[in-house]
């Protein structure tokens, strides 16, 4: 069973103005969530937890765009860092691969592979899946059976965040971050509609901003 830090239902978080956030999104946010710093040390040990365990494999990471490319890249420097101090060291290649399910603030039905490597470039490989966030888990479980047809020798998920919510699968990663509520999310790459991709810290959005960037 996965470790995880739990961020209860009644978290208040931290009020904006403790924090830098970008001017142009200051009205569009109520709380900050999980700031940088600890979005940054909760990766660290997910680094060496994940080369504990593959350590010794050749290990493929393939990130889930758009929403997994900040979570991929700082766990791959904390990796990176891990095999230059280690008497043990993983040899890593990337890949990526981009599916879309979401509009507005709900989840779509659907689950579209909108681009990327083949995914039969990964048969025999021992790969890595870095997703942000799973909420019903129809997004990893469809790529989970998308993947096992190309037969690759070994598949483990990580993902930064999972939701509380009871719209989900049941479906739960090998590693993870952290269990949130069931609220919408942005920042650290965690979009609404393309917007605050470019925000650091993971926090609440507040209706109006909702309203704003509607498509
Ligand atoms: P699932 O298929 O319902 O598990 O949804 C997973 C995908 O939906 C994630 O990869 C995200 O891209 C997106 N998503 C789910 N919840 C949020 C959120 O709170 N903020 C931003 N994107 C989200
Ligand atoms: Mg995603």
């Amino acid at each position: 069973m996965a470790t995880y830090h739990q961020i209860p239902d009644d978290e208040k978080g931290y009020e904006l103005d403790l924090f830098c956030v970008p001017k142009h999104y200051e009205e569009d946010l109520d709380r900050v969530i999980i700031p940088h710093g600890l979005i940054m040390d909760r990766t660290e040990r997910l680094a060496r937890d994940i080369v504990r365990d593959m350590g010794g494999h050749h290990i493929v990471a393939l990130c889930v765009l758009k929403g997994g490319y900040k979570f991929f890249s700082d766990l791959l420097d904390y990796i990176k860092a891990l095999n230059q101090n280690c008497d043990k060291s993983v040899p890593l290649t990337v890949d990526f691969i981009r599916l879309k399910s979401y509009c507005n603030d709900q989840s779509t039905n659907s689950v579209k592979v909108i681009g990327g490597d083949e995914l039969s470039t990964l048969t025999g490989k021992n790969v890595l899946i870095v997703e942000d966030i799973v909420e019903t888990g129809r997004t990893m479980e469809t790529l989970l059976s998308l993947l096992s047809e190309c037969n690759p020798k070994m598949v483990k998920v990580v993902s930064l965040l999972v939701k509380r919510t009871p719209r989900g699968s049941g479906y739960r990663p090998d590693y993870m971050g952290f269990e949130v509520p069931d609220w919408f999310l942005v920042g650290y790459a965690l979009d609404y509609n393309e917007y605050f991709r470019d925000l650091g810290h993971i926090c609440i959005l507040n209706e109006k901003a909702k309203v704003k960037y509607k498509v």
